[in-house]
């Protein structure tokens, strides 16, 4: 059980929130123009990753105060609580260990009496000579030809995870591997998907935690039946789709043998679970060594979580740092910006990382949340493109939009002057969101461009940058498995520090049901021509116009 506690009850909550009045009227320019050695003093680095915190508007009392309401809050305790296998996720009476899928010290780690040690490394065991045999070409298509094409059908966690770490280690791909994903249960998806792979060749992999999902289903029954409409035989399904699940029975009703399954447990959340099973589209893309060279990265920034005091410890500061804005400033969303291309899905994946979460209103004793705000709005883009499309509004704008920028500092692809250029931005915009641009200095500069007196206080407002948007930086040397496994689990823990301090339940999506079966009752109203009363006005409306146009 984790303590239940309303965060704002304690001492440190009463002491930031004076404290927070205090730095609303700081500007983070004089922050750094008091103290040459902010940087030093505000940045710190794990391994191959830098993480500079030091444009916040935050001083050393701020994050003594946050470290104090994270003492008061069980942080250290919770988190031990996590990784000793205690069933944390309260409304769903389940460890929380995703931790484990990744514990390469292999310690063993008890559940119900039970250590998970052996059925982990028997999973990755039976992933890795898979990898291998399909590599090899051992294990060959209905028609003799190696499998080089994966199809991962899967959505949520069982989804975004993959895609993200696939993408973002593409220079890793073996070469003449081709991996797609397909998600959506628009029939788009899948039709567009199917075009590019060829029967004989492609593997399918059903990922789904609990092989009931409607969109994941559906779209594995349509590929299974693309797959005999060209020529394979029911025997030879088996040779062409594994199931990724923890529901044996699902997967045989399906009739994916059990041999072509490999398992996981209803202690790893779905949009925790890449370093599971529902990564063996990484490991069929990357190689199985590489795979193991992530989890590796993420055990090692699970062990710094683990083992590191408070004010050390890398996630539970951008933790703090990120629940400062929320419960302090007001904001309301924060964006992550990751520097690199290959790093595109990285705001995706941890928007549901976040989002389904920490989206929640009712705190451990079942209270609803009145006084505080939980998880904020997560989104984001690659830069540079976000700075040509919404970055306007971050440096001008209302709102406080706290950011994480990150990016390696060796490129994948050293073309020309590409890279420079590129963290020539990332460091160009972070300055420019903290120090802004005066009045005086607008002033200055249309004066020297040879404006007229009356010209230059027309404008002079609306070339104003307030300044004062707080970033982290997030420097890495360069993305590699390893690395990636790092920033993965650092947000990771990010997330599950202010779930504690928020008093929520962090692993359960009680929120995403509604939809699912509401929709389960339209569906077959969708059929016949007969006309729907049953909902409000608009819904039938909408219902109605739709089956009049289709
Ligand atoms: O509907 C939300 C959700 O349950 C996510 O939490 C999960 O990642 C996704 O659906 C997919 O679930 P599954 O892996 O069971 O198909």
């Amino acid at each position: 059980m984790l303590k239940q506690l309303n965060p704002t009850t304690t001492l440190a909550w009463k002491e930031l929130e004076i404290h927070a009045h205090e730095m609303q009227q700081r500007h983070m320019k004089d922050l750094f123009a008091q103290d040459p050695d902010r940087f030093q003093r505000f940045s710190q680095t794990v391994g191959d990753i830098l993480v500079d915190y030091s444009k916040n508007i935050l001083t050393q009392e701020t994050l003594d105060l946050l470290n104090k309401l994270a003492r008061e809050c069980g942080v250290k305790e919770a988190t031990e609580k996590m990784f000793t296998g205690e069933k944390i996720n309260g409304t769903e009476d389940r460890a929380v260990l995703h931790v484990a899928l990744r514990n390469r010290g292999n310690d063993p780690i008890m559940v119900d009496g039970q250590d998970v040690m052996p059925e982990v490394n028997e999973v990755l065991e039976r992933m890795d000579a898979f990898a291998s045999r399909i590599h090899s070409g051992e294990h060959t298509g209905y028609t003799g030809k190696p499998l080089t094409q994966v199809v991962n059908i899967g959505i949520g966690g069982s989804d975004l995870g993959p895609v993200m770490v696939t993408e973002a280690l593409r220079p890793y791909w073996i070469d003449g591997r081709e991996v797609y994903f397909v998600s959506n249960i628009d029939g788009t998806h899948l039709a567009e998907v199917l075009k590019k792979v060829d029967p004989e060749t492609t593997l399918f992999l059903v990922a789904s935690k609990t092989f009931t999902t409607q969109e994941t289903m559906t779209n594995a029954r349509s590929a299974r039946q693309w797959f005999l409409d060209q020529g394979g035989s029911q025997e030879d399904v088996a040779k062409h789709f594994v199931a990724l699940s923890t529901n044996a029975a699902g997967v045989t009703d399906f009739g994916i043998a059990e041999d072509n399954m490999f398992g996981f447990w209803d202690w790893v959340g779905g949009r925790y679970s890449l370093s599971s099973s529902i990564g063996m589209s990484i490991a069929l893309t990357i190689g199985f060594d590489n795979f193991a060279a992530l989890l590796d990265g993420m055990h090692d920034m699970d062990e710094h979580f683990r083992h590191t005091e408070l004010e050390q410890n890398l996630p539970v500061k951008m933790a703090l740092i990120g629940l400062w804005y929320t419960n302090f400033f007001d904001a309301e969303t924060e964006v992550i910006l990751p520097y690199d291309q290959y790093m595109s899905r990285f705001p995706a994946y941890f928007q549901q990382g976040n989002m389904e979460s920490n989206g929640k209103s009712v705190d451990r004793n079942g209270d609803p949340i009145e006084d505080y705000n939980t998880g904020p709005i997560i989104w984001g883009e690659p830069g540079t493109n976000g700075q040509h499309a919404f970055y306007q509004l971050i440096h001008q704008g209302t709102r406080i939009i706290p950011g994480d920028f990150i990016a390696p500092a060796v490129s994948h692809n050293p073309l020309g002057e590409h890279h420079a250029i590129l963290l020539s931005n990332f460091f160009a915009q972070t300055e420019a969101l903290m120090n802004g641009k005066s009045a005086a200095q607008v002033e200055a500069e249309l004066r020297k461009e040879g404006k007229a007196d009356e010209e230059i206080a027309k404008l002079v407002p609306f070339k104003v940058f307030d300044g004062n948007q707080p970033t982290n930086s997030i420097l890495v040397k360069q993305i590699t498995p390893f690395t990636l496994g790092q920033l993965i689990a650092l947000y990771e823990h990010k997330i599950f520090v202010q779930g504690v301090i928020w008093n929520i339940y962090s692993f359960d999506q009680w929120g995403v049901e509604l939809g699912k079966q509401l929709a389960k009752a339209i569906l077959p109203e969708l059929k016949g021509e007969k006309e729907v009363s049953s909902h409000d006005s608009s819904t039938n409306g909408l219902i109605n116009s739709y089956k009049q146009w289709r």
